[in-house]
């Protein structure tokens, strides 16, 4: 519960012309929201298009390289459909990258942001307003049954929070330093979670300091009981190697980046017991997974509460924390920076966590978990119907949805990623081959209806892309 507002703030909040402005406000945005209904193409207009290009041109100009899809929001969009400023209206099965989990425009979100119009803009650790230390007890109070996190720190990015997670373990662990994690795993791209990293490619011309060894991860196609053992020999191997100097086992329980990719229960309970035996503190890295599983966290949808000493969060929550035991509690000094989030952002982060609980979208048989079925069926169906040979895998895990196109090269994945664009539809890709188309939908503004439509465009694109290469490969033998 949030603590009484000091009383000018509240008279204002509260007054009626604050009360009848805002209610004015959302009403216009929302009207003009509704209007965006589906899918639409660009303007007709060649001038629009024109002046539209040449944005995007220039602004690729600006940052020295290409924008991915040529893409620029204009502001507004209405649940899973976001309006481009061109006129065009996508699909955004990717959300830039997994924020937008109510979709565009959602009323509950944009109410937080017009309440938070009084504040100041930015807020931080050493005059933090009421909206941190909210949504910090919004967190805390949510880690569930047999968790052990006590305290937590909040701050702008998924690499922030995971640059504390690691420096609070390094101080506890002192003088161990060095760091397991699982192949194919992603941190983040600062100095130190690039070195966690597990692609070379996100590193070029950068030092690595020696610090951080890989895993095997789980793999399905092994088993269980071989991949419990291939992990744990490694992991020996290295703490012999290097004994007293590991500090921790970062785990990423769904790996997002590395191709949606996670492990049975007790392949964790496993290496996890013998890494706390080994005396490692267990990090998750939840910056993605986070609310997207299932459960809020993912290691309450594997049952894990019990082994987490810290967790980091970010993405779908629109700030970013890292959560902590309190035998990970700091030393003054280790932990602060100005920026810990603007207003709208605090705000609207305890309020996605309300939305979560209102909508049912956690737990068996929540929202979450009955879209993320009628994905997989969809494409499922298209993999053994009408798209035969087109689908290889479909990996899913409640909101985190990835199929792997044809034989799932970085060629295949990028064709049918940008006629998916161009038919309406965006998505992001993930993997380290083979690859995945990657979608983190906005479950909590879609309903069946919506994923009927966008497993109808993918089987277009399929078909499309398919269509292509074979005209082509046919040239060819002319
Ligand atoms: C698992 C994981 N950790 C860390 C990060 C880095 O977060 P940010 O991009 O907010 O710095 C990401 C971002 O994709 C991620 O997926």
């Amino acid at each position: 519960m949030s603590l009484m507002l000091s009383p000018v703030s509240s008279v204002l909040r509260q007054s009626a012309r604050f009360v009848s402005a805002k209610s004015e406000l959302l009403a216009s945005i929302l009207e003009a929201s509704s209007t965006i209904r589906g899918i639409r193409p660009s303007s007709t207009s060649s001038e629009v298009r024109e002046l539209f290009q040449s944005a995007i041109r220039g602004f690729a100009k600006d940052r020295g390289r290409d924008l991915y899809f040529p893409f620029l929001a204009s502001g507004l969009g209405s649940g899973p459909w976001v309006e481009l400023v061109d006129g065009s209206v996508k699909f955004d099965m990717i959300t830039g990258i997994g924020i937008h989990f109510f979709g565009h425009s959602h009323p509950a979100l944009i109410e937080e942001m017009i309440e938070g119009l009084p504040s100041d803009i930015m807020q931080g650790n050493l005059e933090p307003g009421i909206e941190m230390r909210d949504l910090l007890r919004a967190l805390l109070s949510r880690v569930g049954e047999g968790s052990r996190l006590a305290h937590g720190w909040l701050m702008c990015s998924g690499t922030m929070v995971n640059e504390v997670a690691l420096k609070i373990v390094r101080q506890k662990k002192f003088p161990a330093t060095k760091v397991l994690a699982f192949k194919d795993c992603f941190a983040g791209r600062s100095t130190a979670m690039q070195e966690i990293t597990d692609n070379p490619g996100y590193r070029q011309g950068q030092p690595t300091y020696g610090e951080v060894f890989y895993l095997s991860f789980y793999d399905p196609k092994l088993g269980l009981q071989p991949s419990v053992d291939r992990t744990l020999t490694e992991m020996r191997e290295h703490l012999t190697r290097f004994p007293g100097q590991f500090a921790l086992l970062m785990t990423e329980l769904v790996q997002g980046e590395g191709g949606f990719q996670y492990a049975p229960r007790d392949y964790y309970v496993r290496v996890f017991e013998e890494a706390k035996k080994a005396g490692l503190a267990l990090w998750m890295d939840e910056v993605q997974t986070f609310g997207r599983t299932g459960e809020l966290f993912a290691y309450q949808k594997f049952d894990l509460n019990e082994f987490v000493d810290v967790v980091t969060v970010g993405k779908m929550l629109q700030s970013c924390a890292l959560l902590y035991t309190a035998e990970y509690n700091p030393k003054p000094g280790l932990v602060a920076g100005t920026f810990s989030g603007s207003t709208a952002a605090l705000r609207t982060a305890r309020r996605v966590l309300e939305l979560l609980d209102e909508g049912k979208f956690l737990g068996e048989g929540g929202r979450i978990e009955r879209l993320s079925a009628k994905f997989v069926e969809g494409l499922e169906s298209l993999r053994v119907g009408n798209c035969k040979g087109m689908i290889g895998e479909v990996r899913a895990i409640g909101g985190m949805i990835g199929f792997e196109p044809f034989s799932g090269t970085m060629e295949d994945v990028k064709a049918v990623l940008m006629k998916l664009f161009d038919l309406g539809v965006i998505a992001f890709y993930c993997g380290h081959g083979p690859y995945l188309i990657r979608m983190l939908p906005p479950l909590g503004a879609m309903d069946e209806d919506h994923i009927e439509q966008v497993c109808q465009v993918i089987q277009h694109a399929l078909t499309e892309v398919d269509r292509q290469r074979k005209g082509e490969s046919s040239k060819e033998k002319v």
